[in-house]
């Protein structure tokens, strides 16, 4: 197991991006027109064997946590539900309709949100079946939802086993008293385990759990407690995010103060703690933020070299295009990104009008599609290399200036025209990645000068 001192922690833990696109959502900059989006699609789909992955927001949650950075509908009753799936299944409907492709090839479906599971399984039911009847599953696709242990019910569970669900991705965020109370999510531990043992009766092969770190009022001994107790229930992943404080975005998160907030090298050392446990007990630092059992069908994906990172995190489908339905979902092709309207009315609406919901995207440069082919390297493989005519050289280049100080310090071994992270660089791969984030350092320069870490 590798330890990492606190002084690096402190040294070169910067806050950036989680780099589930590149350039990150921030530095879109370019929105194609519906067209290009569609000329996009059409060709990423073209080849004999190409598939794609389809993304469904589902925005229903039952309360409001306080600290959630989601976009989020709270929802009383189920009646706003079935008109919701109606115009996602529309939405589907047009892409058919106006890519002039009425059978989809699919290596990938996830439902996310909010709240999947705040659908019942008959609406589970009636949303996955009028999706899926117009799609050819290929023999290894990926099908994953999230679920939020307080609200999945056995029923729901078999629901989505009939189609083919084996991963699971279930919320538990922290188990202090005093945490679930501040973010207003109170949740057991005897929920999360019968939730975890009746999907893995039924079948679900992959469970992840979402922990996090700098919650509110969160301290060493929360993160103690949390992972004691979660880390015996043997989930497959592990996602360990940071807590992301935007209350100029979500304003249920000034429910509490910053005063509430570990911070600073508190916030630090709660990181550090959870890796660690997670590190002990057998677990395999995979990325950014992820964690996994050996074994796992990412580690396998890793090894074959076929380990892909996008907007819901890392997943093992190989697929050609993204198509992001429902409110705020996201998009991607090779060469171009895409978000749905953010605003649930504003979605509904344009759909109801016969009109693809599309709201803001971006169009890649040759240097956006070079720089991501490396970033998502080191994302995936913990290494990037080039040769002398790669399109980012005017990037590449400097970077390894920048990094120069990250090997003094043991974290990257550089190359001539190479990076590979080292056991001791993981926990720092999204500050080696900003290193080559050409977008975010035109933005703040201050980070490429000499006296920052990068
Ligand atoms: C859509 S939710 C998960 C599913 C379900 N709604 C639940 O809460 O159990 C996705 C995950 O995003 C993470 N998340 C939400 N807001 C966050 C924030 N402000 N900072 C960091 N992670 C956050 C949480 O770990 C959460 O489990
Ligand atoms: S954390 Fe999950 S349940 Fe809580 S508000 Fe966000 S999406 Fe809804």
């Amino acid at each position: 197991m590798t330890e990492v001192s606190t002084a690096l922690l402190q040294q070169y833990s910067l806050p950036g991006p989680r780099y589930t696109s590149y350039p990150a959502l921030p530095f879109w900059d370019t929105t194609p027109g519906p067209q290009q989006w569609l000329q996009h699609l059409d060709s990423a789909l073209a080849a004999p064997a190409a598939r794609a992955g389809l993304y469904v927001h589902l925005p229903f949650c039952s309360s409001l946590c306080t600290f959630c950075g989601c976009n989020v509908r709270v929802a009383r009753g189920h009646g706003a539900v079935q008109p919701y799936i109606d115009q996602v299944l529309r939405e589907f409907e047009l892409y058919r309709e106006q890519l002039g492709r009425p059978r989809w090839s699919i290596g990938e479906l996830q439902l996310g949100g909010g709240t999947p599971t705040f659908l019942d399984a008959a609406e589970l039911d009636a949303l996955l079946g009028g999706l899926l009847q117009h799609c050819d599953l290929t023999p290894d696709a990926s099908l994953a939802t999230e679920a939020d242990p307080r609200t999945t019910s056995s029923a729901q569970l078999q629901t989505l086993r009939r189609y083919g669900f084996t991963r699971l991705s279930l919320g538990v965020q922290c188990l202090d008293p005093r945490v679930q109370d501040i973010i207003n999510r109170v949740q057991t531990l005897a929920e999360l385990r019968a939730v975890t043992d009746n999907a893995r009766e039924l079948g679900f092969t992959s469970l992840n759990y979402d922990l996090i770190y700098g919650l509110p009022l969160q301290t060493a001994d929360s993160i103690e407690q949390t992972f004691a107790a979660v880390l015996r229930l043997r989930p497959e992943r592990v996602t360990y995010y940071g807590y992301t404080h935007v209350p100029w975005i979500r304003p249920s998160q000034r429910r509490f103060t910053e005063a509430d907030l570990p911070e600073g090298q508190a916030r630090l050392i709660l990181q550090h703690l959870g890796r660690k446990r997670l590190l002990e007990a057998g677990y395999i630092e995979l990325g950014v933020d992820q964690f996994v059992l050996p074994g796992e069908a990412l580690l396998q994906a890793q090894s074959a070299g076929l380990l892909q990172r996008q907007f819901m995190g890392y997943t093992p489908a190989n697929t050609q295009a993204l198509v992001g339905l429902g409110v705020s979902a996201l998009g991607a092709t090779g060469a171009s990104y895409m978000q749905n309207e953010k605003n649930l009315q504003n979605y509904q609406t344009r759909v109801q009008q016969g009109e693809l919901p599309l709201q803001r995207g971006h169009l890649l440069s040759a240097q956006d599609i070079a720089l991501r082919a490396h970033i998502m390297a080191l994302l995936t493989t913990y290494r990037a290399n080039w040769h002398s005519n790669d399109a980012a050289c005017a990037v590449l280049q400097p970077a390894l200036t920048r990094l120069a100080p990250l090997q003094a310090d043991g974290l990257v071994e550089l190359g001539e025209r190479s990076i590979t992270v080292t056991a001791t660089g993981r926990p720092f791969l999204r500050t080696i990645c900003m290193a080559l984030d050409a977008r975010l350092l035109a933005r703040s320069p201050e980070l490429a000068l000499g006296n920052s870490p990068l």
